[in-house]
């Protein structure tokens, strides 16, 4: 026995399931189904526990390029007590580790390697909250591909993304990698990114990882890693959809949060990790906990020692410990105990090499190794362009009074100040891989470059994003006095949104709005450009401003897209994934809240309002104008009934009415008017980005059935209830025009 190297027993025993005989032949499935139990034959309970284990590579955080492997890691890997890497990256690098794996340990089972590649690998794309804004599921599709095809042609399988959870929340901060607010957008985007990354799974793919598996948004306060405590049915209507649509698009891992919801972390939570995830959704991957979340059920006060924990979150249904080391220190001993079955360790090792298998890792090994890929294909023009695209879409259009937008092109002189304006940092976001602001074009000189000197572009930073000296005003001001107009760039800097960066004011940091007060008083007009990963609260830029873009952060081509959008190269379209406040007082604010029993008037002083603002946000989900105009007239909806059998057709003609060519987001929202539990007072069903001519007029048409009008009733059942709804329809979540029909049983 001894003789037979593992792989010919996977052989003999393929053999033994049909291969070669006149058995029926296997489906793909019960293939591999059979490759992987035949592998787990083989292994010893230390391997099996070995492959439950992921750990970083890096020195410290983040991602290291190559470095040479430590002892420690060569003799892990040699004994086959590593499962995962996250953080090695490179095709030369990852090969040496791997070559450890499958020449030196026993059983030669392969490693997978995992890197947060949230918006680009190396050519960084718009952070996904800017992503979202486009509203178009196929452009994020077509991003993931190639932010896919860049990590895979370094050497990594896997992704830890698209980052699914609704943030309702701007102090959050990490609501900058995710797609906003919505459940329903948030499930389009979450599945198209799934898409994006895995198609077929050939060596030019990657796994996907829906996270923060769940509720990690609804942190109260805005705090990063805070407690979250809400209904099942707001958890089940609001934050899980999107998880849910991950799933159904295949995705083929989960990470498990740091959260607790309502007591329970979800990291030690089996009726989130089995009883939801494989029991109802019918998950088939593996769910890898977060950054030491498993060691972290110590400090939730959930388990009392790093044992306990391993204990807890094994048997809730967490696969793999990302970095807390307590599956591969604890579980032998636990399962001697009995407090862990060897069966359910066998269950996660079968759906960790099912996934390797999918990745044709058995088969290759080195399939994503290959030096000669990974020059040919990382930051290649077709890249760059296809990020140029995209962050193009992502951009925003908050305000253009007088049409100041886009810039002129006989204007003289441009002054382009800001603490943002020539930065090469700062567009690259959070969460950048191996991004490098040596591949940034600023805003500066994307402009430089879009005149080409037939303008002449002055340059102030004018203040820095975050700190009280006004020393540099006297410059700016004299620039915008001597310039036609001023593109003022304004916002954060990249480190205040992403992990562990929350704020407690949405304000812009530092000087920044003095500094706009002071050139302003200069009477020239100014045009903003937003760079930030969260909404911010600008009431004064909105009164005073001429115009704001929105333009997140954008990634390497943010100079060239911002250029291209001032100018009227590409007409923007976006619009918001999620709701700015007038100020961080007005938080939790979103679009699909629900009503109270005393909502509405303002003139009442017994009415749920504030009594130094309005109800309204400054800008509404679903808010962005464009450089020509819209008009919806014609709305109709098919029938005033609906049935479970049925459908009901709403159409309604969209129409260019500007002088710009130009897209419009036609969205369609629906109220349940009165339900067994409360409802929202509008949710978004549908929407369609539509591309119009100056003058051009094109039918759009909704199909509303039954199953959209399904929500978590009274009895906790997910289903519909006759009754009256409006349906809405418009071009933002405010402004709507709506109908009412009735679901008759
Ligand atoms: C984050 C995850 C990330 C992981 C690995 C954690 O701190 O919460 O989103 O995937 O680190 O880098």
């Amino acid at each position: 026995m001894k003789k037979l190297t593992p792989y010919l027993l996977i052989f003999l025993t393929l053999f033994w399931f049909g291969f070669g005989s006149d058995k029926p032949q296997l489906t793909p499935e019960e293939l591999l189904s059979a490759r992987v139990d035949s592998v787990l034959s083989l292994m010893s309970l230390d391997e099996k526990i070995g492959q439950l284990n992921q750990l970083s590579y890096g020195i410290g955080w983040g991602p290291t390029v190559k470095v040479s492997v430590p002892n420690e890691y060569k003799e892990l890997i040699k004994e086959g007590k590593i499962g995962s890497f996250l953080n090695a990256i490179g095709a030369e690098f990852t090969y040496e580790l791997q070559k450890i794996a499958v020449n030196e340990s026993r059983l030669k089972i392969p490693l997978i390697f995992g890197l947060d590649v949230i918006h680009g690998f190396k050519t960084i794309f718009p952070v996904p909250l800017g992503e979202a804004a486009t509203w178009q599921p196929e452009i994020i599709e077509m991003s993931a591909h190639y932010q896919a095809l860049e990590a895979a042609s370094a050497g990594i399988h896997w992704t830890f993304s698209p980052m699914v959870d609704i943030a309702r929340d701007p102090r959050w901060g990490r609501i900058m990698e995710g797609s906003g607010e919505d459940p329903y957008l948030g499930s389009l985007m979450a599945a198209a990114r799934v898409r994006g990354y895995q198609e077929n799974l050939s060596n030019l793919n990657i796994i996907a990882c829906a996270k923060h598996y769940a509720g990690y948004g609804g942190a109260e306060g805005g705090r990063d890693y805070n407690t979250v405590d809400f209904s099942e049915r707001t958890f089940r209507d609001v934050y899980l959809p999107p998880f849910k649509a991950a799933v159904d698009a295949g995705a083929h891992t989960i990470m498990a949060s740091f959260n607790e919801i309502g007591g329970i972390p979800s990291s030690g939570s089996k009726r989130l990790l089995t009883d939801i995830l494989r029991d109802e959704w019918g998950f088939k991957g593996f769910v890898v906990s977060d950054w030491n979340s498993i060691g972290e059920l110590i400090n939730h006060g959930f388990a009392s020692d790093l044992k306990h924990a391993g204990q807890i979150s094994l048997n809730a249904g967490l696969d793999m410990d990302m970095e807390s080391r307590s599956y591969i220190t604890h579980l032998k001993e636990l399962e001697d105990e009995g407090k862990v079955d060897e069966d359910l360790i066998d269950e996660s090792v079968k759906r960790i090499l099912r996934v390797k298998f999918m990745l044709g890792l058995f088969d290759d090994p080195y399939r994503y190794c290959q030096k000669e890929r990974e020059q040919k294909n990382i930051m290649t023009d077709e890249v760059r362009i296809a990020a140029l695209e995209v962050a193009k879409r992502s951009m925003v259009l908050l305000k253009n009074e007088k049409n100041i937008l886009p810039l002129k092109k006989t204007y003289k002189r441009i002054g382009v100040i800001g603490p943002l304006a020539n930065s090469k940092t700062h567009p690259l976001g959070g969460w950048s891989a191996m991004g490098d602001s040596v591949d940034v074009t600023t805003v500066l000189e994307g402009l430089k470059n879009y005149v080409d000197k037939k303008i002449d572009i002055a340059y102030a930073e004018g203040c820095k994003i975050d700190d009280n000296s006004t020393a540099g005003f006297k410059n700016a001001v004299n620039i915008a006095k001597k310039s036609d107009v001023v593109v003022l760039c304004l916002g954060e800097s990249r480190d205040m949104s992403g992990e562990a960066c929350s704020r407690s004011s949405l304000d812009l940091p530092g000087v920044q709005e003095a500094l706009a007060k002071e050139l302003k008083k200069t009477g020239k007009p100014i045009v903003v450009v937003l760079m930030n990963g969260r909404p911010l609260s600008i009431p004064w830029l909105n009164d005073n401003a001429n115009a704001i873009l929105e333009a997140w952060f954008s990634g390497v081509t943010a100079g060239e897209a911002i250029a291209k959008v001032l100018f009227g190269d590409y007409n923007p379209g976006g619009k918001l994934p999620v709701t700015f406040p007038r100020t961080v007082g007005q938080v939790p604010i979103y679009y699909n809240h629900k009503n109270t029993g005393r909502s509405g008037d303002l003139k009442n002083h017994y009415t749920s309002k504030y009594l130094d603002l309005p109800l309204t946000p400054l800008y509404p989900f679903g808010y962005g104008l464009s450089y020509t105009t819209f008009s919806l007239n014609d709305f109709n909806l098919s029938s005033g009934n609906l049935t479970e059998e049925d459908s009901i057709i709403v159409s309604v003609k969209v129409k260019n009415t500007g002088n710009y060519d130009g897209e419009e987001v036609v969205q369609l929202y629906i109220q349940d008017l009165v339900g067994s539990v409360t409802r929202p007072v509008k949710e978004l069903k549908g929407f369609k980005k539509v591309m119009l001519k100056r003058g051009e007029e094109k039918s759009v048409q909704f199909t509303i059935h039954e199953k959209d009008l399904r929500f978590t009733t009274a009895d906790m059942k997910f289903k519909s209830e006759p009754g009256k709804f409006k349906a809405f329809v418009g071009a933002n979540s405010a402004d709507a025009l709506e109908k009412e029909f009735e679901l008759v049983e």
